[in-house]
């Protein structure tokens, strides 16, 4: 299921330019997520396999004395709710520097969608602002600004494949990727993660509730993969509410993917295939379907010296 990379790139990628530089904001799927409890903050304690696709989003940076913000190919707020804008406050306010730069945002990721293009357009802007500010910090002083951001963020200071526990915050990157040819069915519709999380304990006794499930991977075990497979503990709440999403992953098994699910907490669902023949016939026939999108694309190995 996983292949080693012998040549694979540092994370992000990177174009420069003369007046300044392009950082590929990519999107990710979880190939397994497990919810192993819920914390005393509100949130939910996770195990995860996060894997970067080779499908993205685009940040260009730009100096400018002032700070702003412009955003093409989706109708966006530009203030303070956007990630990008809050990653260059926390940015600000815990370097000191004023904050400056012109951003331009080419959004191609789904919104809603279950692949962290919101969450990875935040941590890219924490990479790309440290740049351009020369800030020069290492990416581990990053990692609670990213956290405070939000529980997906942190995997995008790293990218490739990483395990995560903690709130999906606590991030083992690997040198691995996932092989084969993904396939990825997006619907014209979003899911708010907050309430699907918010149904995960409807029906349980309070003490199941409070359980928390010891993780399949401690972060000591190294490099050697867990016994896991494909699975996603947030499938049965979203295909409850949205049953056409369990269509579409119905479809792609039928259609000849080795595995398929809903990625997050959806709408996105995505089905790994062996052969990229294959795959390329299961996405025409699923992209007639009426309002959906159909990306056709593969994973990403990151090298971690
Ligand atoms: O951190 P973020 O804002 O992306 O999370 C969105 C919502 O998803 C949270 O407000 C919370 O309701 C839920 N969540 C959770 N447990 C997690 C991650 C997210 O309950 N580990």
């Amino acid at each position: 299921m996983f292949t080693p990379s012998m040549h694979s790139r540092s994370y992000p990628d990177i174009t420069y330019f003369s007046d300044g530089f392009l950082i590929q904001s990519p999107a990710k799927v979880n190939l397994f997520l497990r919810v192993l409890g819920k914390r005393s903050d509100g949130y939910h304690e996770l195990e995860t396999l996060f894997q970067e696709l080779e499908w993205c989003d685009e940040l260009e940076f730009r100096d400018a004395d002032e700070f702003s913000l412009e955003i093409e190919g989706a109708d966006l707020r530009t203030d303070s709710g956007n990630l990008v804008v809050r990653a260059a406050q926390m940015l600000s306010g815990v370097s000191g520097r004023r904050m400056r730069g012109s951003i331009l945002l080419r959004k191609r990721l789904p919104l809603q969608g279950g692949v962290g293009g919101g969450s990875s357009n935040g941590a890219i802007a924490l990479l790309g602002l440290n740049r351009l500010w020369g800030l020069k910090w290492e990416v581990e002083r990053l990692v609670p600004l990213a956290k405070d951001l939000g529980a997906d963020c942190p995997f995008f200071l790293y990218g490739g494949l990483a395990h995560a526990l903690g709130r999906g915050d606590d991030i083992k990157p690997l040198t691995d990727h996932a092989d084969g040819t993904f396939v990825l069915v997006t619907p014209d519709f979003g899911v708010r993660t907050a309430e699907v999380f918010g149904k995960i304990g409807v029906g349980l006794t309070e003490v199941e509730k409070n359980a928390i499930f010891n993780p399949l991977w401690s972060r000591e075990t190294g490099e050697a993969y867990p016994l896991f497979s494909p699975s996603n503990d947030l499938e049965n709440i979203v295909f409850q509410i949205h049953p056409r999403l369990r269509h579409f992953r119905d479809t792609l098994l039928e259609r000849g993917a080795e595995y398929a699910l809903l990625s997050g907490s959806g709408s996105t669902v995505f089905g790994v295939f062996r052969s990229d023949e294959t795959a390329r016939h299961a996405a025409h026939e699923l992209a007639r379907i009426d309002g959906v999108k159909v990306t056709v694309c593969r994973a990403v190995a990151r090298s971690r010296s």
